[in-house]
């Protein structure tokens, strides 16, 4: 089965072609994120605009490289939502034109459901895997930041979420602070390397409570206070980035080794969304998961963590094996979709 996926839930613009929700024969994106570097996010009309110029160019872009012809896709998966409104609609709208053309059905994906999925694409040249539930689902973003114990694609329980700021948005704001681009989690993991990261110390969040979820929102206010008050902070910028990435890390990897004690069912550990991009994130949760004899799957090569169209196209296969009846095209697009409307919660 091959799969037209389109995703455009912020600034990117990308369209992917994947066979049996895991083989991406294609994956081309163009993002408009250069624009943005200087500021400290995406202005959402101005990147709407760079959508609607860039969707026909990346579309054929993506068909040309998958090798494919129109009439052998099999159906459409989009984003349906989360994400900016006026971005969704280019993505949305020009799905349902193409499905109409081309008479073939059209799948609504949950953005979150496609960073869930990305662990299962692999490059033509590498071999499919096939992870096994359960799963702990670590999903980090510039949007959201939830951990998930999944004993299916459709079905989870949801064991904490973010109460403010998401981890990557904590990047975001943390690079922001520090003079250094949007967006910030690149750019944090770059001035991070060979700084020193137990230089400056900042406090756990939710250290009192009894719980599964995060917080990143006191975290970024201890940068801000750190660099108000402390001379040295400043001129010592490689140190600070280091400290504040390993504390942004240490809160997720924390929250996985809870799960993985109240959880020995947990078979494998997925880190997924942007976030899970960061290569300090890995190592400290690899090690973690050595400790555990516990497999550690993140997406691979790294531009399947950041948004793109194949992780879409993935979910959108898991959801048609598992849908029975005619999908309608009349669905709604939305920017602020829950993830519960997709994902069956159980315990
Ligand atoms: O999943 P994503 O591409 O878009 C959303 O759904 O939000 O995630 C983008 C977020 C941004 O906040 C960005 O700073 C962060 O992921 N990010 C990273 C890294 N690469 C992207 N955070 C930490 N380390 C990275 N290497
Ligand atoms: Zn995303």
């Amino acid at each position: 089965m091959l799969i037209l996926g389109i995703e455009t839930s912020c600034d990117e613009t990308a369209v992917a072609v994947v066979e049996n929700g895991q083989r991406v024969l294609s994956n081309v994106i163009s993002s408009s994120q250069k624009l943005f570097a200087s500021l400290a996010g995406v202005i959402p009309e101005e990147a709407a605009r760079r959508q609607v110029e860039c969707m026909i160019p990346v579309l054929q872009a993506a068909l040309a490289t998958a090798n494919v012809r129109v009439h052998d896709i099999s159906f459409i998966a989009v984003t349906q939502g989360p994400g900016l409104l006026g971005s969704l609609l280019v993505g949305t709208t020009t799905a349902r034109t193409l499905a109409h053309l081309w008479g073939i059905p059209l799948l609504p994906v949950h953005h979150t459901l496609g960073h869930l999925t990305s662990p299962w694409l692999s490059m033509p040249e590498n071999p499919v895997c096939t992870p096994q539930f359960p799963i702990l689902s670590l999903s980090a973003s510039g949007g959201h930041t939830d951990v998930w114990l999944r004993t299916d694609h459709l079905r989870g329980a949801l064991l904490g979420r973010t109460r403010d700021d998401a981890a990557g948005e904590a990047f975001d704001k943390g690079a922001s602070l520090l003079d250094l681009p949007y967006p910030g989690g690149p750019s944090i993991a770059r001035e991070a390397e060979g700084g020193d990261e137990t230089r400056y110390t900042f406090p756990e969040p939710l250290k009192a409570e009894q719980t599964l979820d995060f917080s990143y929102s006191g975290l970024k206010t201890a940068l801000r206070y750190l660099l108000r008050d402390d001379p040295s902070a400043r001129a010592s910028r490689k140190d600070v980035a280091a400290s504040y990435q390993f504390a942004l890390c240490k809160h997720l990897v924390r929250r996985i080794q809870q799960i993985l004690r109240l959880h020995p069912e947990i078979r494998e550990v997925h880190l997924v969304g942007g976030v899970s991009a960061n290569t300090r994130l890995r190592a400290m949760t690899q090690e973690l998961c050595n400790q555990c004899g516990i497999i550690l799957r993140a997406p691979t090569p790294l531009s399947f963590c950041t948004d793109n169209a194949a992780m879409i196209a993935a979910a959108g296969y898991f959801l048609h094996r598992s849908h029975t009846g005619p999908f309608s095209r009349t669905f709604v697009t939305s920017a602020s979709l829950p993830i519960e409307e997709t994902l069956i919660q159980h315990c």
